[in-house]
């Protein structure tokens, strides 16, 4: 039997029920799994007890790696401070899983990235510790899909993309994720794999970069954006309704288009809508700061010694995840033109170390006289668990970016 038919065999034995080793070089995130604790908000603790009483172990010893059939690699792949792909987590994870690698395993990498980076990354590495990919050992990239906080979804139902490097590649990737994901997509090739997850963030960066300049376009006319789009999404056709807000935020949408621009200049080829929408969408923090001061102006203040407090700091409504949040640009800019800047988030207790955010700050609670205490507030991200009418009633000025207040409003500005 070949390396392939055993490994397909193996895969499809195992059927749900995988026994599963979770590799991080963060020590404390291993530490906090192993005791059955979760990091992240959206995922409970219940869930990780469950699944370590299942046998799950998270290590940081990667000659472990060994012991694996199946090698998943899901690192980080942001933007260094050119904008540029920073690929030092995908090349120091896959230098660091090498040594273990050996004939009867699939190597497979899901974190987002530009068309080309499996072949030109990950293939030379595999192909330096003497085995056949395609034959030996089995490289695959089938893209992470998931949006945190969403209840209609689960891993097993958001289909899943595979391409492999050869065809007996891709066999065995649809082996090793069919079992788990109700619906594995292939494609034919890891590039057409890494180009579709682009694709998709792309299709939504535009798209919210068309709806914030047609919210400033509107704005000057006198129209509510939401209500338009609102009013737009009831065509039952050709229609998908994206909406207006501060900025982009998160940790797929802001970035994940430039590694497109980047790889495509290899081509000579400019991504003119990437770039337009990246425009747009990265003044937003300033436009929002712009139309608090004209708030602020009207009621004879100004923005320098003014108090403000910023409502939502994650990047979108009901989670924790504050990467990329553009809630955290708009403190910055209001702090730097002299504003006393405070936030309120019930997900986010205290303000957590940020790689290139500090403030050294606490939620405060939202009670009554806490907002009327505010000169402005600005309504950033829209948390169900706010209370709405609590803050239009007590607040002396309301920017909404998420138009949470429809119609007019005496003391609310819709940015
Ligand atoms: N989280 C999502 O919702 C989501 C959705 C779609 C795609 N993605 C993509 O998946 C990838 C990972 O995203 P994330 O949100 O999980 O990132 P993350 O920032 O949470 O990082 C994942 C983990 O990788 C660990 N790590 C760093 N270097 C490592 C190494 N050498 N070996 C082992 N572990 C290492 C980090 O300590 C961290 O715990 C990115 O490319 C992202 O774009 C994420």
């Amino acid at each position: 039997m070949t390396s392939k038919e055993q490994l397909i065999k193996k895969l499809n034995k195992t059927s749900i029920g995988f026994k599963v080793i979770g590799f991080d070089i963060d020590q404390s995130k291993v530490d906090s799994l192993n005791n059955g604790k979760s990091y992240i908000e959206h995922i409970g603790s219940d869930a990780i007890s469950k699944a370590v009483k299942c046998g799950f172990k998270a290590t940081t010893d990667f000659s472990r790696i060994i012991e694996c059939d199946a090698i998943i690699l899901c690192v980080p792949t942001p933007l260094n401070k050119y904008r540029e792909p920073d690929m030092s987590f995908v090349i120091d994870t896959t230098n660091m899983v090498k040594p273990y690698l050996r004939a009867g395993q699939v190597l497979s990498l899901e974190s987002t990235t530009y068309p080309g980076t499996t072949e030109e990354e990950l293939l030379p590495r595999v192909q330096e510790s003497g085995l056949q990919v395609g034959e030996d050992i089995f490289l695959v990239y089938s893209p992470e899909r998931e949006d945190p906080g969403n209840p209609n979804f689960e891993t097993r139902t958001i289909p899943k993309v595979v391409g492999g490097h050869t065809s007996a590649c891709l066999e065995v990737g649809k082996a090793l994720y069919q079992p788990a994901i109700d619906k594995v997509v292939p494609v034919s090739s890891t590039k057409a794999a890494e180009m579709t997850k682009l694709l998709e963030n792309i299709h939504r960066a535009v798209n919210i970069g068309l709806v914030n300049e047609m919210k400033i376009v509107a704005d000057k006319m006198g129209i509510d954006i939401f209500e338009v789009v609102d009013a737009a999404a009831t065509k039952p056709f050709g229609f998908t309704p994206y909406y207006p807000g501060p900025g982009l935020g998160g940790h797929c949408i802001p970035i994940d288009p430039f590694y497109l621009t980047w790889k495509a200049r290899e081509y000579g080829l400019h991504t003119r809508f990437i770039e337009l929408s990246g425009e747009v969408n990265q003044r937003m923090p300033e436009y929002v700061v712009g139309k608090l001061m004209d708030g602020l102006n009207e009621a004879g203040k100004a923005l320098k010694k003014a108090k403000v407090l910023v409502l939502g700091i994650a990047y979108k409504k009901n989670v924790d995840d504050m990467r990329e949040s553009p809630s955290v640009e708009i403190m910055e800019l209001l702090e730097a033109k002299g504003a006393h800047v405070a936030y309120s988030d019930p997900h986010v207790p205290v303000f957590p170390p940020m790689r290139e955010h500090h403030f050294d700050l606490s939620s405060e609670p939202l009670t009554a006289e806490n907002v009327a205490a505010f000169d402005a507030v600005v309504l950033t991200t829209d948390h169900d668990r706010f209370d709405y009418a609590l803050i239009l009633q007590n607040a002396q000025l309301v920017v909404d970016t998420r138009g949470k207040y429809r119609g007019k409003h005496k003391k609310v500005i819709k940015a």
